[in-house]
């Protein structure tokens, strides 16, 4: 049986970056897009070009990396931000701008101060402005959960008539409950002119806990297009998760009459890489990819599962990649062997000098551990020391502490040769060694947060930090940091961070 294919619309880049504290570094912005284009997403709407010149200088980048995927920039309907949109993708494979206007009577009345004919006129003039420029066209009817039905209509109408391809009725804030939404599909379905021809599109956010539950009851209405972001990151409570999305309809084929192109092989290592950038951990029971998403504790669970695994669960860990977290590799093992070993976890494109540092790391590594796990060696692939052409890398570091007080002198290579040092003290040795990179940088930097894990369990484990740094316009960086030395991964992170700052 041939099932409809759900297109998968990532907005992680735009909807979930544009929440407070999810800021991604231009370089992050590009790796996650081409691990979006490895995962199999058909849509990545890579920000949001007329925002700022930030936002269209990664837009513009990722529009001429990604191959194998559409690249959306989001517009309001207006002129100049559709051309914005359009210098910024018009050199992508497949380009698209995303329209979006609202068309509910609060909008309209408080936010637009526009009267219906006035939106549906803009509607009309943005939609076909865009269709002049490129084919693919979408638009939004934001807050259209909360729109009245036959003013969307029109408003849809509008769009269609004037070239959309796409249309798509977003639960903005979050307020509506599965039947509504399955509802509204079906309502536009079945009533808007046109909408056979076009996709329809489900946008929900998760102010109460619904958005994955919305997005699938509109998939089972009809739609063809869902849009998420990794890890649901986004406004306020976030949006729809990409990977509870795509294994709900992977998981229940029949159900849905559905299937995605997405290769649920890489759903870990995508969930990983945005927790990673915007530093915040995937909290344990966040279902796919939490840490205890396949543990089973309770008694009558083991037993249920020993016998037969699908007496407990109904998806494996192996299907959205999560690896063994067996031992893997040790101080006898070579370079080839560990290089086949990076394969088998889905690394395929490590070689050359990148291949060698790792290799080298590694070793390190056995000679502190005794032996190292797959999710060691993924603590050593995010590790961003070991990357080149940095402005500041840490060489060396002394630590003299007593309660409540230390003293840290931290060597830092600054560009290619000067190497500098500073001691300060502090409350602590973190504190003392952050002070000595301020004053070796000549800067003094705010920092907001600070925190530190271990990756395994263990005296002997490798410690992953990670550290915030403020700016005075409100945005911040994130910095990161592995080590055995939690005081090393800590200073690596702080070093990270003000790299990213000073870039
Ligand atoms: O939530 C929303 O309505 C949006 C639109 C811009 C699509 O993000
Ligand atoms: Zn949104």
């Amino acid at each position: 049986m041939a099932f409809r294919q759900i297109k998968i619309f990532d907005t992680t880049l735009r909807d979930g970056e544009q929440s407070p504290g999810c800021s991604m570094h231009i370089n992050e912005k590009i790796e996650l897009a081409l691990q979006l284009e490895r995962l199999g997403a058909d849509i990545i709407e890579a920000g949001f070009a007329a925002s700022s010149p930030g936002d269209f200088d990664s837009v513009r980048t990722i529009a001429q990396r990604i191959k194998n995927c559409r690249v959306a920039s989001l517009a309001r309907a207006l002129a100049a931000d559709v051309d914005k949109a359009y210098e910024a993708i018009k050199d992508a494979a497949a380009p698209r701008i995303h329209i979006f206007l609202a068309t509910s009577p609060l909008h309209m009345q408080y936010k637009l101060k526009m009267t219906e004919d006035e939106v549906l006129s803009r509607i009309a003039e943005s939609v076909k402005y865009a269709k002049s420029k490129v084919f693919d066209v979408e638009f939004s009817a934001e807050d259209a959960s909360r729109s009245d039905r036959g003013f969307l209509k029109k408003a849809f109408e509008a769009a269609v008539k004037a070239g959309a391809t796409v249309i798509n009725m977003p639960d903005t804030v979050g307020y509506c409950t599965p039947g509504e939404m399955y509802d509204l599909a079906r309502f536009v379905k079945e009533n808007v002119k046109g909408a056979d021809k076009v996709d329809l599109s489900a946008h929900n956010h998760n102010d109460l806990g619904l958005a994955v539950a919305n997005s699938l009851a509109m998939v089972e209405a009809g739609i063809t297009q869902v849009e998420c972001t990794v890890n649901g990151i986004g406004e306020r409570a976030g949006n729809a998760s990409l990977e509870e999305i795509v294994m709900g309809i992977n998981t229940r084929p029949y159900l849905y009459n559905a299937e995605t192109r997405v290769n649920t092989k890489e759903i870990y290592k995508t969930c990983k890489l945005v927790s990673n950038i915007i530093g915040v951990n995937i909290h344990p029971t966040k279902p796919i990819v939490g840490g205890n998403a396949f543990a089973h504790e309770a008694g009558i669970h083991q037993h249920g599962v020993l016998a037969k695994k699908e007496t407990y669960e109904i998806l494996s860990p192996e299907s959205v990649g999560i690896p063994e977290n067996k031992i893997v590799l040790g101080k006898h093992s070579g370079k080839h062997a560990f290089y086949e070993h990076l394969k088998e976890m889905g690394y395929r494109d490590i070689n050359g000098e990148r291949l060698q540092e790792l290799f080298d790391e590694f070793k390190r590594l056995c000679d502190v551990k005794k032996s190292v796990s797959n999710r060691d060696i993924e603590a050593l692939l995010s590790n961003k020391s070991l990357e080149k052409n940095l402005k500041y890398t840490l060489e060396n570091f002394v630590i003299n502490c007593k309660k409540g007080n230390a003293y840290a002198a931290v060597s830092i290579r600054c560009g290619d040769n000067e190497i500098k040092t500073e001691i300060q003290d502090g409350d602590g040795p973190i504190d003392g060694a952050f002070r000595a990179v301020d004053k070796i940088v000549g800067r003094n930097f705010m920092l907001s947060d600070y925190g530190v894990q271990s990756v395994t369990e263990g005296k002997e484990a490798l410690g992953e930090s990670y550290v915030r740094l403020s700016l005075e316009n409100g945005a911040s960086v994130i910095g990161r940091g592995v080590s055995t030395d939690v005081i090393e991964s800590g200073i690596l992170a702080y070093v990270d961070a003000v790299n990213k700052l000073l870039e």
